[in-house]
């Protein structure tokens, strides 16, 4: 039986995914469905080279669209992962007919008048609907990094935090997977090695390469620039010092980071491990048996930040710690909807 337009609840919203076809965009279906986000309506929305395709979604089969046949004026809630240049064309149009748009890209997170938002971390900057109609999603390795940084801050203060990321494949989105699978069999085979790199050069699998995104005159990457002045924002630290070296790893999915923090008072190892421990939705693993500390292959739970290896300099005040988080999930898709659900808690959507 196919119908594209299942209807729910009548004060639900009616939702729209851009890039539904997307590794972020199958990750939001399926958290849709998991956590029984009601809706009144769902559009899925793809490139032209999968419209017309049917996708199963809420006991349906919905048929995904070509951005230019939606209409946003019949959308409450539109997310956005289909890349930042159709965000920042398509993404002001969307709010201006009508529909709240939750971007995922880069295309608005800098932008003033945007809220860019991790609902654990700052969910009061939504208490006023946004003056662009837009919420921006941050980075996939902000947003577990703020929820850790924002205890300690509180607590201890930072003069300088130092990060180094081990980023996965599907940061890359299902092209960057699918590159690191055929990389990996084409190594094992040996040479000639036959597969063009096209995501990741000089290719990834057996590999780490220590470039993400656009290199600036000044040798950082735009991966770089984007946690550091994200973290400002979302922490409201304009003067927080944080450096980041942002490295691709051969991990399908998952990104981790090890994070050195400079506090501005002594913090003592077992007061950390409580703070971060009482967070929502971050679970500290204490075991320095490496069976225990979290990966990216072995990470329990993926709707949480795992952290381990937490330790503290004599003086007090080098905090040390490593995280694991699912990019897909909590750096992208989960907390693109836990927007969503804190939007509908305040009533603004
Ligand atoms: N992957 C991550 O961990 C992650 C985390 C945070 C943010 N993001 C951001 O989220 C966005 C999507 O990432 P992804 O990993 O999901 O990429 P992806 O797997 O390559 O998916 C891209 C999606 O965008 C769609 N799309 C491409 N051109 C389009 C167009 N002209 N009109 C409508 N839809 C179009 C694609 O449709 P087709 O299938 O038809 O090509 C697909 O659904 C990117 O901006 C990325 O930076 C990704």
């Amino acid at each position: 039986m196919a119908s594209d337009r299942p209807q729910h609840a009548s004060d639900a919203p009616r939702v729209a995914v851009v890039g539904a076809t997307g590794a972020v965009g199958m990750s939001l279906l399926q958290l849709v469905e998991e956590r029984g986000f009601d809706y009144a309506s769902f559009e899925l929305v793809a490139s032209p080279r999968s419209a017309g395709r049917t996708v199963e979604f809420g006991g349906a089969e919905l048929v995904v669209r070509e951005i230019d046949d939606v209409d946003f004026g019949s959308v409450d809630v539109a997310f956005f992962s289909a890349g930042t240049a159709l965000s920042r064309i398509w993404a002001p149009r969307a709010s201006a007919e009508g529909a709240l748009v939750i971007d995922n890209t880069a295309a608005f997170r800098m932008d003033p008048d945007t809220p860019l938002v991790v609902p654990q971390v700052n969910a009061s900057v939504l208490d006023r609907r946004p003056a662009s109609g837009i919420v921006a999603n941050p980075n996939c390795s902000t947003i577990p990094l703020v929820r850790v940084l924002r205890p300690v801050l509180r607590e201890w203060g930072a003069e300088q935090v130092v990060v180094s990321t081990y980023q996965a494949a599907s940061g890359g989105g299902y092209s960057g997977i699918g590159e690191l699978r055929e990389d990996a069999r084409s190594q094992l085979a040996g040479p000639p090695y036959s597969v063009p790199v096209k995501e990741f050069p000089p290719g990834l699998a057996f590999n780490v390469i220590p470039f993400i995104d656009t290199v600036l005159d000044d040798g950082g990457t735009v991966e770089e620039r984007k946690m550091a002045q994200e973290s400002a924002k979302i922490l409201a630290s304009p003067e927080l010092d944080v450096t980041a070296t942002c490295v691709r790893v051969p991990v399908v999915n998952g990104h981790s980071e090890a994070v050195w923090i400079r506090t501005r008072r002594p913090a003592e190892r077992e007061a950390v491990i409580a703070e971060l421990a009482a967070q929502p939705d971050v679970v500290v693993h204490e075991s320095t048996d490496p069976v225990s500390t979290p990966t990216p292959r072995h990470n329990g739970d993926p709707d949480r930040v795992h952290v381990g290896r937490i330790r503290v300099s004599e003086d007090g005040c080098g905090v040390w710690l490593w995280l694991v988080a699912d990019n897909l999930r909590i750096g992208a898709a989960l907390n693109a909807i836990q927007i969503a659900e804190l939007l509908r808690e305040k009533g603004k959507l």
